[in-house]
């Protein structure tokens, strides 16, 4: 349809039908068990009610549903305004690729892509017109349960990789049965909640907002998301649904965003609860007014708008605005035309888990593991003949983690299975020897475990968090692994040394414990439908990690948040990480630095950095330079790296972090390879929200260093001038 047509058509709608455009209810509502609660619902009408004038519908469960909701919609619509279709495919839809938090561990761009693409054809084919994500909230506390569905504690990852979903999820024609559109995610700031509790206030400078919370976000609307959705959280003071300067100042008016805001779960209604609104029709009116367009799970517009416009509280023109831009979504999908686009019954049966969605998907868990430790114990021998295979994942099938479609899990691959698949030869003993549930006591299994463990010739340790601990509304205070799985480790590890610890879990964890007594430490989070193949794979030297930390790992919760771009303060600590010196900015009782840095992430192989050569000593506003680093397979197996390039402005017009990721790039290279890694740095890279928030560089001096955060090598200087 054209403009005209378009504005034509709401030229004929009753106000009523035009409020019922920025309405979504749920699936669940039509038919019944079809959708995951993702939310507490708010007060929603009957569905018979809403059907004949809604805009759109959130879950749904497959081509046949989508289509019947269409199909009953249309039958009652009497302007034939197709639904809107949206879904959360964070990490994969039918085939489960690993949780966001993993996929950032493979610095892998690219990687992203293949995943995306693979969800967008699954998406596609079961009906979704619209996916909630990219989520792009830059989170740095892990006692946040959320911080599993973002890509990385840098924001640099989160905007390169956000914006690779974008592109490959929307393709170049949302009309394209085949494309999806995107909901970037949650803006803003909602993963820097106090305490680390989900849905708690965020209160920080507008400089460190611009700074670190806000570029992510950018970079996905820059790359063409069509829709975006503020978050739960009051922002300083204002919950970011009613927040006009988030909303209007920042979204609309300079960054010249035209596409739709959607609500989060029933966050209008929540306004009540923030204590923003006395009622319903306030949060209506401060919604509304703020820009949100669409009013998910709740019936604020519905029940009150229509009043809020004959009081004159709401204009219609605003009300048209919002409108149109749900009609303009829609037109671009092409849903007038098909409102089915591309919802297909057969073409689920040929794409779900199809073998080249699984080979993505086993390849993705391999690349975003990570190899905490290894002293001499992994890869283990493909000759063993007997193994202990102990923990409470050891058979443990759900592997797919948060916001994985409601049984996904079945289709994982365990451990045990993994293993069968490479070594049918080879005895595994499996013994739970605990639980993993928080506060779980119960130590009867670990006696077994033990002597499971001394009667076999290696010993693979699954531990982790349990699925459900981890993701929307899953806030922990404490981050050790829950239950005894600790102490488990401890006993099975003395009984028999070659033990290597898999761990299975959606947030980084306190291991510093664990640390004390494993000689090996493979990090898999949770790595979707092929966790078990990956897993067999890296275990037995099939594939070679190469995974880097997205996120650093505390030595305590007590550290957290913390951040791997910290600054230098006025009292740094002089001398080793962990020995307190008086009156300077460390603690008493642990070291200021995490287990495990962000970057870090050990290979079966060993790589060498050379040499750092940079293309001059001076860089001119406006210019750039290159830097080429030089790295070397020293090793006996070919493996991957992910070379790191981190700036430091040691003197500016605010306190500049002491290292920041500034560029990546994943390499492979043979055994006794050398390669050549060029960077291009530009005078861009170098810029900082100064303290009147202006995004600027400052002539001076930078260093760029390369290897890992708090392991920097290599530092060269150059002069801005
Ligand atoms: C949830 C989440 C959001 C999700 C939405 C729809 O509460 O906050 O990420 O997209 O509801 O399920």
């Amino acid at each position: 349809m054209t403009e005209k047509q378009l504005r034509d058509l709401m030229g004929g709608m009753t106000l009523e039908e035009k409020v019922g455009q920025l309405v979504q209810c749920g699936a669940g509502q039509f038919i019944q068990n079809s959708m995951e609660i993702t939310g507490p619902e708010g007060e929603m009408l009957p569905a018979e009610e809403l059907n004949r004038v809604m805009g759109s519908v959130l879950t749904f469960e497959d081509a046949s549903q989508a289509k019947a909701l269409q199909d009953k919609h249309l039958a009652a619509d009497r302007n034939k305004i197709p639904l809107l279709l949206m879904l959360d495919v964070i990490h994969g839809l039918r085939t489960t690729y690993p949780i966001p938090l993993a996929m950032g561990c493979s610095f892998d761009d690219d990687l992203m892509t293949e995943c995306a693409d693979m969800a967008r054809r699954e998406s596609a084919a079961c009906g979704v017109h619209v996916t909630f994500n990219p989520m792009v909230d830059t989170a740095r506390d892990p006692r946040w349960g959320r911080i599993l569905e973002t890509n990385s504690e840098e924001p640099l990852v989160n905007a390169r990789m956000g914006a690779a979903l974008v592109r490959a999820t929307q393709g170049n024609d949302l009309s394209d049965p085949e494309n999806v559109a995107c909901c970037v995610k949650h803006f803003a700031g909602y993963g820097a909640p106090e305490a680390g509790r989900d849905y708690n206030t965020v209160d920080m400078s507008e400089r460190q907002l611009r700074e670190t919370y806000l570029p992510a976000y950018k970079a996905c609307l820059d790359a063409g998301a069509r829709l975006i959705m503020p978050s739960f959280n009051a922002l300083n003071g204002i919950p970011s649904v009613a927040n006009k300067w988030l909303m209007n100042r920042v979204l609309r008016d300079e960054w010249g965003f035209r596409g739709v805001v959607i609500s989060d779960f029933n966050a209008v209604g929540e306004l009540v609860a923030h204590g923003m609104a006395e009622n319903l029709k306030e949060a209506a009116r401060l919604a509304m007014e703020a820009g949100c367009d669409i009013d998910m799970m709740q019936n604020a517009y519905y029940l009150h708008l229509k009043d809020l416009i004959a009081e004159g509280a709401v204009s219609e023109e605003m009300l048209d605005a919002a409108v149109l831009r749900v009609l303009r979504l829609k037109n671009e999908l092409g849903l007038f035309e098909n409102p089915y686009h591309g919802a297909d019954e057969e073409k689920e049966k040929a794409v779900y888990l199809c073998p080249a969605h699984r080979e993505i998907a086993r390849r993705a868990a391999e690349e975003s593991a990570v190899l905490l430790k290894n002293e001499g114990i992994l890869p283990l021998s493909r000759t063993l003949k007997k193994i202990a295979l102990i923990g409470p994942f050891a058979r443990e099938r759900h592997l797919v983690g948060f916001w994985s479609r409601p049984g996904a899990w079945k289709d994982a691959v365990t451990i045990p299975e993994g293993i069968g698949a490479i070594l049918p030869d080879c005895e595994l003993v499996m013994e739970d020897g605990c639980g993993a549930e928080i506060g779980d006591a119960d130590g009867s299994g670990i006696e077994r475990a033990v002597a499971a463990a001394r009667e076999a010739e290696a010993v693979i340790l699954a531990l982790g968090e349990p699925e459900g601990d981890s993701g929307e509304g899953r806030s922990r205070a404490e981050l050790t692994l829950p239950g005894l799985q600790t102490e488990l480790a401890r006993r099975v590890i003395a009984a028999n040394p070659r033990t290597a610890v898999v761990l299975f879990n959606g947030r980084p964890l306190v291991l510093t414990e664990l640390e004390k007594v494993a000689p090996a430490i493979l990090e898999m989070w949770y790595p979707g439908t092929e966790a078990g193949s990956a897993c067999a794979r890296l275990l037995f030297g099939l594939a070679n990690p190469c995974g880097k930390l997205s996120a650093g790992m505390p030595r305590s919760v007590g550290q957290c948040p913390l951040p791997y771009n910290r600054m230098n303060t006025g009292r740094p600590k002089p001398g080793p990480d962990g020995v307190p010196v008086p009156f300077s900015s460390c603690y008493l009782d642990m070291g200021n630095l995490p287990l495990y840095s962000f970057g870090h992430g050990l290979s079966y192989t060993t790589f060498e950095y050379e040499d750092l050569k940079l293309s001059g000593d001076t860089m001119q506003a406006g210019g750039s330079l290159q830097a080429v680093v030089t790295v070397k397979n020293t090793g006996e197996k070919a493996g991957k790296e992910v070379v790191q390039l981190y700036m430091r402005d040691p003197v500016a017009s605010v306190v500049r972090p002491v290292q920041q990721l500034i560029d990546y790039r994943k390499i492979s290279l043979a055994p006794g390879e050398t390669a050549q890694v060029a960077f291009t740095v530009t005078e861009a890279q170098l810029r900082f929200w100064n303290f009147d928030c202006e995004c600027v560089s400052e002539p001076g001096m930078f260093e760029l260093s390369t290897g890992y955060a708090d392991h920097l090598k290599l530092t060269r200087s150059f002069r801005l001038i």
